[in-house]
């Protein structure tokens, strides 16, 4: 395990987000330390891959500071792993899963160019290794249109973390996953962030498969932000608050939490889980 290089991997104090001349969040304060796994949660259109995107430096703050592993939004792009929302490959796509990953190391998004041929070796080994890692090995040689849904997320997710990153932003990587899946691959993305070192920051629709992971909740709603531990801020009291409308957390007796109440938050859907 790396040691801890920044005591603070992401440090919100009373930011803001303006788009289209709308708030779409504001006085947001997140204190969250290198190592951690945090969800950021909230209804579609809360804001959540904004925040995202202002942690990668694409949106700026309309007030209020952001300080991304104790620099400014973009600088340090090149330690961060991001997962997009919404990725598919073509079925027809004939790119194996191994180059998706190498990909990532070959600094198609922030130009960081990984040096030339004498270290193709070290490229590989490390491209074998993040495949081992989570769990890819039967499948990585396949071409990626063809493998599972599933498959495709690990592969995605070995490609954010192919070039060692300190923080792993994932945005709502356990969706169209059945539930097994969401469980393996929340699983998988814990025991990264505890064996790596690295702080994961994963947007979710569902905070249930990886409520047992996690340190602390963002929870975006209605212009508003909370941020701390699950149990402090997933409750009937801060998410009424939050929603400004009546809003219930019931506490299945298997651990789950379903939130019940309009609008409808991060769907918990209980249908999600009946099957
Ligand atoms: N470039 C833009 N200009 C104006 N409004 C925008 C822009 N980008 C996003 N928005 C709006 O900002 C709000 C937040 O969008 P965002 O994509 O961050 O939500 P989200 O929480 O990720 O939603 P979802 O769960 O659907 O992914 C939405 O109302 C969206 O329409
Ligand atoms: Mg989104």
């Amino acid at each position: 395990m790396r040691t801890a290089v920044h005591a603070d991997a992401l440090s919100a104090r009373d930011a803001s987000v303006r788009l289209g001349g709308r708030v779409v969040w504001e006085h947001l304060d997140v204190a969250i330390a290198s190592g951690e796994f945090v969800a950021v949660l909230g209804p579609n259109g809360a804001g959540k891959s904004t925040l995202v995107n202002a942690v990668l430096g694409l949106v700026s703050l309309s007030a209020g500071t952001l300080s991304v592993l104790g620099g400014r939004p973009g600088e340090r792009n090149a330690e961060i792993g991001y997962l997009p929302q919404r990725r598919s490959f073509d079925p027809a796509l004939r790119v194996r899963g191994v180059d998706v990953v190498r990909l990532g190391l070959d600094g198609d998004r922030w130009g960081l160019p990984w040096p030339g041929r004498a270290r193709r070796a070290e490229a590989q080994r490390r491209v074998e290794e993040v495949v081992h890692l989570v769990g890819a090995d039967a499948y990585a040689e396949r071409p990626v249109g063809e493998v599972s849904g599933g498959e495709q997320q690990r592969i995605l997710i070995a490609q954010a973390l192919v070039r060692r990153p300190q923080l792993l932003l994932l945005d709502e990587p356990l969706d169209s996953l059945d539930l097994p899946n969401q469980s393996s691959v929340a699983a998988l993305v814990s025991r990264i962030c505890h064996d790596e070192g690295v702080t994961v920051v994963m947007v979710a629709h569902d905070v249930n498969p990886i409520l047992p992971y996690l340190d602390h909740v963002v929870y975006l709603g209605r212009g508003g932000a909370v941020c701390g531990a699950p149990a402090d801020v997933i409750t009937s009291e801060k998410l009424t608050r939050l929603f400004s409308t009546p809003i219930e957390v019931l506490h299945a007796s298997d651990g789950r939490l379903v939130v019940v109440g309009q609008p409808e938050p991060p769907a918990y859907h209980a249908h999600r889980h009946q099957h």
